[in-house]
């Protein structure tokens, strides 16, 4: 009894996607080139979208120098980009965030979400 309330506590605390969230960087790799004429997750420079280094972990809207859509800032309100965040934006980032301006229109396999967040997380893996 006290196991099963044990793994209904965990079941509810953990995130659906986070089954998924043992990526591989460098497939993320790959899966990135869809991001990257809008982002670079290697250095500090914003593109048409906010440079992605650190982005995992990172508070949501927060790139000094970036100017974030006000959807986007009013989503952002005391949310971190963890994982379990990112699993939930990258299949639908306009579903997620109405009136965002990142126009794309979303990572569809979940492996490619696992993969692209381990990719962010250890952008220099080959
Ligand atoms: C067509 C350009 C474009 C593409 C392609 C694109 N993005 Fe974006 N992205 C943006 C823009 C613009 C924003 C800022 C959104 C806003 O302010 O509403 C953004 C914001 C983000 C943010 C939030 C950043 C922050 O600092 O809060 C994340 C995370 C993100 N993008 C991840 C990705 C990933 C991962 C991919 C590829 C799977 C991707 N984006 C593809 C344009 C793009």
């Amino acid at each position: 009894m006290k196991l099963n309330c044990l793994i209904l506590a965990a079941a509810m605390v953990l995130p659906a996607g986070l089954a998924l969230a043992d990526g591989d960087a460098v497939a993320g790799a790959k899966v990135f080139k869809k991001c990257m004429a809008c982002h670079t997750a290697t250095e500090p420079t914003n593109k048409v979208g906010p440079s992605l280094m650190g982005i995992v972990g990172r508070p949501v809207a927060t790139v000094e120098g970036y100017k974030y859509s006000a959807a986007m800032v009013a989503f952002g309100a005391g949310k971190i980009w963890d994982e379990a965040e990112l699993t939930a934006y990258l299949p639908d980032p306009r579903g997620l965030v109405k009136g965002t301006k990142m126009a794309f229109p979303g990572l569809k396999a979940p492996e490619d979400i696992a993969n692209v967040i381990a990719y962010l997380k250890d952008p220099t893996a080959k």
